[in-house]
């Protein structure tokens, strides 16, 4: 099924200077940019963003570390396009990220994890329309 899901790269990714890095990944495995802009989250929109995480232990540093720089979002569609994005991620923790993964490959911890995606169709249905407008979402 074509879907749309939510990426970001997170803020250690842009510091990192691997902005491209990740988007190419996700356009080399046949997923198609949607919507793409840079932006530097608020502490408000950083918590809404993470809402379901509100009373885990590592909420605030989770919302510390998203607006410590600029972001960038993206709206990513193909076939599969969700669980496609989650497997080129890999897991949560670099650690235990599979080789060939972007956290694999790229990150440095749990919280450092360089990439955001969503996690099944009704967090993409949540977190698209959270940073996209209808008019900015092209394809
Ligand atoms: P994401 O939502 O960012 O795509 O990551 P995820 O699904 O793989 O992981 P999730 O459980 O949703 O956690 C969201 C983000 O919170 C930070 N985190 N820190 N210190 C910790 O134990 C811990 N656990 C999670 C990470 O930045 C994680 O991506
Ligand atoms: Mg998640």
């Amino acid at each position: 099924m074509v879907e749309r899901t939510l990426s970001i790269v997170k803020p250690d990714g842009a510091r990192k200077n691997v902005i491209g890095d990740v988007i190419s990944r996700f356009e080399r495995n046949g997923l198609k940019v949607a919507a793409l802009k840079m932006h530097h989250l608020s502490r408000k929109e950083a918590e809404g963003f993470y809402a379901v995480h509100r009373h885990r232990p590592f909420f605030a540093s989770l919302t510390e570390f998203m607006t410590s720089g600029p972001v960038v979002l993206m709206a990513l569609s193909g076939e599969d396009a969700i669980k496609k994005v989650r497997e080129l991620m890999g897991a949560t923790d670099p650690a235990k990220a599979a080789p060939g993964t972007i956290r694999k490959d790229l990150a440095d911890s749990i919280e450092a994890n360089i990439v955001h995606g969503s996690d099944g169709p009704d967090t993409a249905a949540f977190e698209v329309p959270y940073f996209f407008s209808t008019l900015e979402i092209h394809g």
